[in-house]
């Protein structure tokens, strides 16, 4: 008897497990994006107000407790005529990471797009320190009115070149000013909030090239005392790239260098380069590349909280594949599907891929 009922307890867990493991996912099973890295690091999302209004509002409270505004803080929205700031939309923003208890990164200080027009104005007769004076004036400016709300600034973006040949990019701050605007920009930033976090941010920093010149740039700052307090990589990949390899080799050199490391604009494109072809959805090969991007995206993830110590904050390019500003880069009108919630706002494979990494879900 007693054997019996030994044969029958262990036929029942048996039975429990087999169960559980089959059991198709239900979403208010797994954990939200904050949940499930709240021993790693902060989740972030880029916003503009009218998405805090929204159908997507929920779904920000839920998985984030850090923002960015997509465009409303570059230097064209926010500061269209010389003696003029365009707060209200920024100041939304804010207003709702206030009320809901949001950290706030600002984006970004300096940049060679989203330029107002009348910054490099007159042409050709602009010098270096009137453009400096302006540039101490925006950045002093815009970050004392946001210093109770924004923890850390993406001060300086973009400013290192592509090519191979060239250290800096060939932009009208360089041509102006030559090198001296990004220091400047940095130590106006720490003039006007001390306690500021202040990165340094670029795109294509895996790139063996482009990272030696970013490491070499920050390197030179950090050791002439220029107020830095980190590198944001920006994290537009794609499946096919970074490569585990190129991005283990990225996060070490910067957290060697003692900086803090935000990746601040990431989404994984489905389409490895502009020549690629549109994919639609319901198609094989949609499921496959859909497929491939939650591998990715598993990598990144798992190669994140290794690094933990140095990564502080990882931030989503806008909040779902129903609108993603990659819809029209590089190619204008090929809808990509980068992110980790899709059209409908529910979560993707990719999804799953980032938050069960205990493996404590089966997969759908
Ligand atoms: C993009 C926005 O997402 C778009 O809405 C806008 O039209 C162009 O800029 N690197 C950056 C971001 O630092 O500011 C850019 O954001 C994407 C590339």
């Amino acid at each position: 008897m007693k054997y019996i009922k030994k044969q029958a307890y262990l036929l029942l867990i048996i039975f429990q497990l087999v169960y559980l493991s089959c059991k198709p996912v239900q979403t208010n099973e797994l954990p939200t994006l904050h949940e499930a890295y709240q021993s790693y690091f902060r989740m972030g999302v880029a916003v503009s107000p009218g998405a805090l209004e929204g159908e997507e509002s929920q779904l920000i409270r839920q998985h984030f407790q850090s923002m960015t505004a997509e465009n409303v803080m570059k230097m064209g929205p926010i500061h269209p005529e010389e003696d003029r700031y365009n707060w209200e939309p920024a100041d939304r923003i804010v207003d709702f990471a206030r009320t809901h208890d949001f950290f706030l990164r600002g984006h970004a200080l300096c940049w060679h797009n989203q330029v107002p027009d009348w910054l490099f104005k007159p042409d050709s007769i602009l010098s270096k320190e009137e453009l400096l004076t302006r540039l101490n004036d925006h950045i002093t400016t815009v970050v004392s009115r946001y210093k109770q709300d924004i923890y850390a600034w993406d001060v300086v973006n973009e400013a290192i070149s592509d090519r191979e040949d060239e250290f800096y990019r060939e932009s009208k701050w360089f041509k102006i000013c030559d090198s001296t605007y990004i220091a400047k920009a940095f130590e106006y930033a720490h003039r006007a909030d001390p306690d500021a976090e202040l990165y340094y941010n670029d795109y294509s920093v895996i790139n063996p090239v482009k990272r030696k010149k970013i490491y070499s740039l920050l390197r030179g700052f950090k050791d002439s005392g220029v107020p830095v307090d980190g590198i944001g990589i920006q994290g537009h990949w794609s499946i096919e790239s970074p490569s585990e390899t190129q991005l283990r080799e990225t996060l070490s050199l910067f957290a060697d260098l003692d900086l803090k490391i935000q990746i601040t604009e990431l989404d994984i494109s489905i389409y490895p380069n502009a020549e690629s072809k549109v994919v639609e959805p319901g198609t094989v090969s949609f499921n496959r590349l859909m497929e491939k991007q939650a591998d990715q995206y598993e990598m990144i993830f798992r190669v994140l909280r290794e690094y933990k110590d140095a990564v502080t904050a990882v931030t989503f390019w806008n909040i779902s594949d129903r609108h993603s500003w990659l819809d029209n880069f590089p190619v204008r009108g090929r809808k990509n599907y980068p992110l980790l919630f899709n059209e409908k706002l529910l979560p993707k494979e990719a999804y799953l891929s980032v938050v069960d990494f205990n493996n404590q879900v089966s997969k759908p």
